[in-house]
């Protein structure tokens, strides 16, 4: 398994596989990596001949210093467990000045509204520094597909927006929510929680599935009252706020169309960690 933390040795490694028509998968990470991250990875083996997986903890994509700084590190252990996978793993962890070329600043985006409301409502500035590191993985790799997980389904839409807005050559490719044994999706900020807020945290899942099951019967104000009156009765979980939204576009839902997909989507505090999931209504 080759490792580079340069841009230049990494891109001429690239060309040399591309120039025997070997396609490329990248699985951008920011480390600490986990059984959900691992499905992507071994989703892009399965789809290319070389993967390159990036692990940058990305400064211009968090809003609050003390969550960055509190971000799990673990690159040893990340480089053992993709060894583990495969050999056909190429690994980028660039330092920040090598990435960002010395200027660590976020370019602003307009991503059709889809960056205005949940995540982007509550981080400021969060989509711009996911847009940023995102395009500048994709052009540093170049790959043929790049993977995202569903986990971060705003994210992927607002990537999918990115490409297409900028016309750029690469299939984005969404990869499903690995969950916990007690239904909490896999984050690598669930390292941070206690075992009794984790095993707390599969409440979130539990709620989002009864909510899909009201899905139909009840409105879509009675669902959110509901989510929040769950949350109210529970003391280790904080309800920071629950929507449903048509897929595509991430906007709230107002009366329900048929034709539409919509989906749930959560944001949670658990011990001062702030845990996201989402799940498909229809
Ligand atoms: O989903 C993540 O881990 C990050 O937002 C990403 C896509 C690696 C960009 O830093």
């Amino acid at each position: 398994m080759r490792v580079f933390d340069q841009k230049k040795e990494l891109t001429r490694f690239l060309s040399a596989h591309k120039g025997k028509n070997g396609s490329i998968g990248l699985v951008p990470t920011m480390g600490a990596l986990h059984r959900g991250h691992l499905s992507l990875v071994k989703k892009a083996l399965e789809q290319n001949e070389l993967v390159v997986v990036s692990i940058f903890v990305n400064p211009t994509q968090f809003d609050k210093k003390d969550d960055l700084q509190k971000y799990p590190r673990t690159f040893n252990e990340d480089l053992a467990l993709l060894k583990s996978v495969s050999e056909n793993i190429v690994v980028f962890a660039p330092s920040e000045e090598e990435i960002y070329d010395g200027e660590v600043k976020s370019e602003s985006y307009q991503f059709d509204g889809l960056d205005v409301v949940m995540e982007g409502k509550y981080r400021e500035g969060h989509f711009d520094g996911v847009g940023t590191i995102v395009g500048l993985l994709l052009s540093t790799v170049a790959p043929d597909k790049a993977y995202f997980g569903e986990k971060d389904f705003q994210q992927l839409q607002i990537i999918r927006k990115m490409v297409q807005l900028k016309n750029l050559p690469y299939q984005i490719v969404p990869c499903p929510i690995e969950r916990e044994p007690h239904g909490l999706a896999m984050s690598s900020r669930n390292e941070r929680l206690s075992e009794a807020a984790r095993n707390e945290a599969g409440f979130i899942n539990k709620t989002l599935q009864t909510a899909k099951s009201k899905f139909g019967i009840e409105s879509a104000i009675y669902i959110s009252e509901w989510v929040k009156s769950q949350f109210d009765k529970n003391e280790l979980l904080e309800l920071e706020y629950f929507e449903i939204c048509d897929e595509e576009t991430l906007t709230p839902i107002s009366k329900r169309q048929t034709n539409k997909k919509y989906r749930a989507f959560i944001a949670v505090y658990a011990e001062g960690v702030r845990l996201i999931d989402n799940l498909r209504l229809n």
